[in-house]
């Protein structure tokens, strides 16, 4: 077994260094391990004081620190509402603004505190989880990663190969339910189309109808599994 430290987005790159033909399989687990967030100097969760960084790869630009100290009120509301689907977003992102003038926010425990202060305990762990989870997305472009990732390794696989894919939220499962859907298809012509011009073929044959969730068991013995959903295909 060989362990590469690079995004998983060149793929292809790492298909050429291994000089391997086709892959039998492809199996990917989304996100961020329990070892990160439980590493309190990764900075990766609210519950711990660290940097406020959430790079995955520090030899990236910008770290969440950077993002909220120097990007536009509208566009950390922005971020926060597309890729934490949170809907307090616009006041939160003028919280944390009206606190920057004050102080560089540059800790976990900032941001928690400027959170807390203008969220309901009821709803505080979850709306932390989200902010936490748009800046992460967004300091690591985690989307758009796997939209170029999916189709370099559906080439990359033999016939009768098989992607796997494990996804912890909602954004990222749709995009590998759709991205599995259009590769099933097998023309994307209008249906108006008399005939085929698009030369489109299926490549993909779906092995999970429905995304393959945690049993209860398992969620009692690993809690962090709750959100994980399972999305298989076939190369065909
Ligand atoms: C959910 S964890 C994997 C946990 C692992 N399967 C285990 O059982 O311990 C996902 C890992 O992928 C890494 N990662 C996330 N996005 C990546 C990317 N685009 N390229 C390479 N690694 C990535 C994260 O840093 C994290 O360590």
């Amino acid at each position: 077994m060989k362990l590469y430290n690079y995004n998983f987005q060149r793929i292809d790159t790492i298909s050429k260094i291994e000089s391997s033909e086709l892959f039998d399989g492809v199996f990917v687990d989304l996100g961020v391990s329990s070892f990160q967030l439980d590493d309190p100097s990764a900075g990766f969760t609210y519950r711990r004081e660290a940097n406020l960084d959430l790079r995955m790869d520090k030899t990236r630009v910008l770290s969440a620190s950077e993002l909220i100290n120097t990007f536009s009120e509208k566009e950390i509301a922005n971020i926060i509402y597309k890729y934490g689907e949170e809907k307090n977003a616009k006041k939160i992102a003028a919280a944390i603004c009206e606190s920057r003038k004050l102080k560089k926010i540059s800790t976990t425990t900032q941001l928690y505190e400027i959170i807390s202060k203008i969220t309901s305990q009821r709803f505080l762990l979850k709306t932390l989880s989200r902010v936490f989870q748009a800046f992460r997305i967004y300091v690591n472009n985690e989307l758009s990663v796997l939209e170029d990732f999916i189709p370099k390794a559906v080439n990359l696989l033999k016939k009768g190969g098989r992607i796997v894919i494990l996804t912890y939220h909602s954004l990222e499962d749709r995009i590998v339910k759709e991205m599995f859907r259009y590769e099933m298809l097998e023309c994307i012509c209008p249906n108006d189309y008399p005939i085929c011009t698009c030369g489109k073929k299926s490549r993909l044959k779906l092995l999970t109808k429905k995304p393959v969730v945690p049993a209860y068991e398992e969620i009692l013995i690993n809690p962090r599994a709750r959100s994980a959903k399972l999305r298989a295909a076939e190369r065909i």
